[in-house]
């Protein structure tokens, strides 16, 4: 392998965060090498996002908390001649694939090609010059829905052309522009900035802290770096996952909770006499002063409003009782955001795995928190377990759910790890 250098002291520290990641590399320089007869000149890395806490409130512009998780999509990529980029990845290895970048064109077959032609779709929209490129996906992400996979997908590609066409264009607008081609026809997932901003601003050791009130062409107002020591009280975050649930309802019933929260725009502008544009701006009091008036106009209504309006509460909670190393209180803050995700946003509506794994974990022996992650309708939680009873915990869990649902769990506990980052040029 030619000697080539790292881009910074940090990316080193990624390597001891996943403990397989400087395997992968090797292997995929080497897969690359044989594939397209070329070395890769570039590879980047993108983790994927545990939402910490802040559930559906991104595109209520309000709060939430999350971070990089130990697994990450990495892309391999050179130059090639003329205008076409030829790509391959590790998950869909059905056949390689090649786009065409002045003709980009929606896939109804491959569907996951069309996250990274969205990707340079809009990157080219930017200004930013690509040429043809050779390019290799490797990725470790659960694809099951919950832990982003399709957002780490998409930066680690945009981090990678960028950089290999020499316009590093900053991270946070990195995220922008592959939010923007997750809402373009060519993917149309209705997604808020949740995803695409903490794969992108994450930090090792670090949670990310969201204001999604919008300002200017930005739909952050501020993100903040929060320090948080959970390892004091000797706990570990793990993701418990069933990788054969396929997201049921994940294509209506997201849009249609964003819908409900929406139109009740108009009922709060009316009872509390000035323009209320996002349910970010009504508080916790003057909910329960409307409270059974919005129940008697729409009961499904009043729920999805209720969860996020005291969603958006936890996370401001949940944020200060991590910095102030209060993990009692900031465990519990994580179930009452799982109860409310499910029993108010009805994120577990035919999906029995997910009341399982959220209402059956929370019980368990030594877990201090437990959660759902994401849009929902999909196998997936976020557990805050005490270290010496995680076997017992992924016993008992486990096999109940197996006994169940008749599938494995997988668990995967984790450290907060670096956003978007070059690790070889
Ligand atoms: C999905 C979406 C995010 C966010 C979460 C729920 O992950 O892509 O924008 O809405 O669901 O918090």
């Amino acid at each position: 392998m030619a000697k080539r250098k790292k881009v910074s002291e940090e990316n080193s520290l990624s390597y001891q965060d996943e403990t397989d990641l400087s395997f992968r590399v090797e292997k995929g320089l080497r897969q690359f090498k044989e594939m397209y007869h070329q070395e890769a000149k570039i590879v980047s890395r993108a983790p994927g996002r545990a939402e910490v806490i802040g559930n559906h409130t991104d595109y209520n512009n309000g709060f939430a908390l999350a971070c990089g998780i130990s697994r990450s999509t990495l892309v391999f990529l050179a130059p090639q001649n003329g205008r076409r980029v030829g790509i391959f990845s590790n998950s869909f290895p059905q056949r390689p694939l090649v786009l065409e970048m002045d003709r980009l064109v929606r896939n109804e077959i491959d569907k996951w090609v069309n996250y990274p032609t969205a990707v340079i779709d809009q990157l080219l929209k930017a200004g930013i010059k690509l040429q043809g490129t050779d390019i290799l996906v490797d990725s470790n992400v659960p694809l099951s829905g919950g832990v982003s996979s399709s957002a780490s997908f998409e930066v680690a590609v945009a981090k990678g052309l960028t950089v290999l066409y020499g316009e590093n264009i900053g991270n946070l607008k990195l995220a922008l522009v592959c939010k923007t081609a997750e809402n373009s026809p060519l993917v149309e997932s209705p997604c808020g900035f949740l995803d695409q901003g903490s794969v992108a601003a994450a930090k090792r050791g670090k949670f990310v802290f969201f204001d999604f009130q919008p300002k200017g062409d930005s739909p952050v107002s501020a993100t903040k770096l929060v320090s948080g020591d959970i390892t004091k009280d000797k706990l570990s975050f793990v993701i418990v996952v069933d990788n054969d649930v396929k997201r049921m309802l994940g294509e209506t019933g997201y849009p249609a909770r964003k819908k409900s929260c929406y139109d009740s725009l108009d009922f709060w502008s009316k009872k509390l006499g000035r323009k209320i544009a996002s349910l970010r701006q009504v508080s916790v009091e003057e909910f329960l002063a409307y409270k059974d008036e919005l129940e008697k106009l729409d009961g499904v209504m009043r729920m999805r409003v209720e969860h996020i309006i005291y969603e958006n509460d936890r996370v401001l909670k949940a944020t200060n009782a991590l910095k102030t190393g209060k993990t009692k209180e900031f465990g519990n803050l994580l179930t009452e955001s799982g109860r409310s995700a499910l029993e108010l946003y009805g994120l577990d509506e035919r999906t029995p795995e997910l009341t399982l794994l959220v209402n059956r974990g929370r019980e368990i022996d030594g877990v201090w928190g437990m959660r759902n992650m994401g849009g929902g309708f999909s196998g997936i939680a976020l557990a805050l377990v005490e270290n010496d009873r995680l076997p017992d915990f992924e016993e008992e869990l486990g096999k109940e759910y197996k006994s169940k649902f008749g599938h494995r769990l997988e668990f995967i506990p984790f450290t907060t790890t670096n956003g978007a980052e070059i690790l070889l040029s």
